[in-house]
């Protein structure tokens, strides 16, 4: 019966078939062990000796190389100092292809080495991990608003406007006019909340990034969620929630990944809630005593981030920063219009903003007035200020960006690694 690594447990002192490809090799005398690998999990060891296999299949058994494709046939057997817990006793092995002398695994390999064969480097078991850790946020975010009573909706790609700014924006040929990539989708996603009432979209989204940061990709996945009849707390108060199920269902599903990844799993199950709450003013003030000399009415940099999320073991939402460094769409707060009433979630462990969230201006003058403060062309968003002509509602939204949340779970150090292939400034192959 053919089975995959992933379900190997169930089939104890039993014959399977594992159709995969040997990660690993060695021989010695009359005895050959292939460290398999099928994608589904972690590598699984299968023993090939001459008595077991007959002489023939034996030299083929020596013969493979790392990453030949196999199919090997065997009996499972409980082996705890395996990492998977389980061995395979080959009694038969069939090679598929016999691959050509590997560029990957010698010996320690540089970053750009890696990322120029990143189409072989995801086969490595960290780097698959990492991917089947991804499939399981994805699905866990997906399942998470579905539960909830959102509508998944899609937003275009191809765009008039920019939504975050003007400076990143990927520009190109429309037939003669110009268009650019997708910031995010919440502009639109507006529009689809006044007529679905609570909507999300997920997909990639484009930044022209020209600084090479450690968690800034150039495309990236985003999800962004738009909620009618919502203020800032309340948005606040769901992603929360989201982030708790996106955790728990990360540390019960892909336990052995993050084991495989040398994760410090205590770090992640310190994620509970309620998740810290400051003022940019008492994030500014924290951070004065951890030694920055950051000003009011500036962003918070990648070091502030670290080292404020350093300082707490649960995420923190920083809320109602400086309205003129936020976009321009953001509500200010009533009791003080300098600050916004928006929040950004940042992650633990140094990660930094995984989420960016508002309410947003319901007013049409107001909005009006914002986008001309902002030199943004009128015309292009008369679409948008339509939705404060019929039926404007208080409203609220969130971007959470799918590579920094996946390499939080995987304790990555770049947002490179949590997407198969990346986009960087400096890297559009392969
Ligand atoms: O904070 P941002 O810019 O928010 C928005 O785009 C809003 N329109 C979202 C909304 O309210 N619907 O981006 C949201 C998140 C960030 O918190 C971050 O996780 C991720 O997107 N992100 C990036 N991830 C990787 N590389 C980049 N260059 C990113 N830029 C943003
Ligand atoms: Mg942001």
């Amino acid at each position: 019966m053919t089975v995959r690594i992933a379900d190997i447990a169930g089939f104890d002192g039993k014959e399977v078939t594992i159709q995969g490809w040997a990660a690993n090799v060695r021989s010695s005398g009359k005895i050959a062990f292939l460290q398999l690998r099928d994608g589904s999990a972690g590598l699984l060891q299968a023993v090939a000796s001459q008595d077991a296999l007959g002489e023939a299949d034996f030299v083929v058994a020596k013969s493979v190389t790392i990453e030949s494709s196999v199919v090997v046939t065997g009996m499972v057997k409980a082996e705890p100092r395996s990492p998977g817990g389980f061995e395979l006793q080959a009694t038969n092995i069939e090679l598929i292809q016999k691959a050509e002398e590997y560029p990957i695994g010698k010996k320690e390999h540089g970053p750009e080495f890696l990322h120029d064969n990143r189409h072989l480097w995801i086969r490595t078991p960290k780097q698959a991990a990492i991917l089947r850790v991804r499939d399981t946020v994805i699905w866990a975010l997906r399942e998470f608003f579905r539960n909830e009573g959102f509508i998944l909706t899609d937003t275009p790609i191809l765009t008039p406007t920019s939504c975050e700014g003007t400076t990143e924006l990927f520009e190109t040929d429309y037939f003669g006019q110009k268009a650019y990539l997708s910031q995010s989708g919440q502009l639109y996603l507006e529009a689809l909340a006044l007529a679905l009432g609570k909507v999300y979209d997920f997909g990639p989204t484009f930044r022209a990034e020209k600084s090479k940061t450690r968690r800034h990709l150039t495309e990236f996945w985003m999800l962004d969620a738009e909620m009618t009849f919502t203020d800032l707390e309340q948005s606040m108060a769901l992603q929360e929630k989201m982030i708790m199920h996106v955790v728990q269902t990360v540390l019960k599903e892909r336990r052995a990944d993050l084991h495989l990844l040398e994760r410090d799993i205590a770090a992640l199950e310190k994620v509970q809630m309620p998740f810290v709450r400051m003022t940019y003013d008492e994030a500014l003030a924290k951070l004065k005593d951890l030694g920055s000399d950051i000003k009011w009415g500036t962003d918070l940099g990648n070091d502030d981030e670290t080292i404020l999320t350093k300082a707490f073991d649960r995420p923190i939402f920083v809320t109602r920063y400086p309205a003129e460094i936020k976009a321009f769409y953001m509500k200010p707060d009533p009791k003080n219009p300098k600050v916004a009433l928006c929040a950004d979630l940042l992650a633990p462990e140094g990660i930094g903003e995984i989420i960016g969230g508002s309410q947003r201006i319901d007013d049409y003058d107001f909005l009006v007035q914002r986008l001309e403060e902002h030199k943004l062309n009128r015309k292009d968003f008369e679409w948008y200020l339509d939705l404060r002509k019929y039926g404007s509602v208080p409203h609220s939204g969130f971007g959470i960006g799918l590579e920094r949340t996946v390499g939080w779970m995987c304790g990555l150090t770049h947002v490179r690694e949590a997407i198969p292939f990346p986009r960087l400034i400096n890297r559009l192959t392969p």
